[in-house]
């Protein structure tokens, strides 16, 4: 082999070596607020926060160093119905010298309901799998549904195998839903988690 072509199997081995290590890489979210909940710094118009999405009045959130302890229960008080369509997505925010830049980290579902319980998604791993009772499956987020939580510690930590600088995010999620003859509703959701993101030990 001659030595551009050596030279060029090396850059590539280390490419994927850097790829690989980073796969293993463990990142902590270190939250901004203590309400976890923030308003959209741009909110959609109409759009409501996360109050006008779920009661947690009858949820135990408690702020520990794995995670939050989450027990009881939550009910919607979103004003959508088990036939309509609810469209679901997010995107990770990083703060770099005074504006907020979009990270490639983002994810739009079409049909939420659908897979609100299919295994390896991030909701499902985070959320779902804890809600105990069967008929949030056919409820999904739906206007009175009551989601019970079995008690479990929402962890902070979590793997990625994109590399992330570390400094100050935002994770902005999007709910809005559809009725079934195809119209939008006006009563989108909007809200933001805020906090750090550093390396985890
Ligand atoms: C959400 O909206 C409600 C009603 O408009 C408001 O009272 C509340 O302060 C807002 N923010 C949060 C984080 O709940
Ligand atoms: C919901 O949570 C409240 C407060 O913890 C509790 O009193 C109530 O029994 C729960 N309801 C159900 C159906 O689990």
């Amino acid at each position: 082999m001659c030595r551009k072509q050596l030279v060029l199997l090396c850059q590539i081995l280390v490419l994927l070596q850097v790829l690989n290590c980073s796969r293993a890489v463990l990142y902590e979210f270190v939250m901004a607020e203590e309400e976890i909940f923030s308003d959209c710094m741009d909110n959609p118009k109409g759009y409501l926060n996360i109050t006008g999405l779920m009661d947690f009045s009858s949820t135990s959130m408690e702020m520990v160093e794995e995670g939050i302890i989450l027990d009881g229960n939550m009910t919607s008080v979103w004003k959508v119905y088990p036939t309509d369509t609810i469209k679901g997505s997010f995107a990770l925010f990083y703060y770099d010298r005074g504006t907020w830049q979009q990270t490639i980290l983002s994810m739009s579902v079409g049909d939420f309901c659908k897979v609100m319980y299919k295994e390896n998604q991030y909701w499902f791993i985070h959320w779902t799998q804890h809600v105990t009772n069967i008929e949030v499956r056919d409820k999904c987020l739906s206007l009175g549904t009551m989601l019970i939580i079995e008690r479990y510690t929402f962890s902070l930590k979590f793997g990625l195998d994109v590399p992330l600088r570390s400094g100050r995010y935002r994770i902005v999620y999007n709910l809005v839903a559809t009725d079934r003859t195809g119209v939008r509703r006006k009563n989108g959701i909007c809200f933001e988690i805020r906090g750090d993101i550093n390396r985890a030990q």
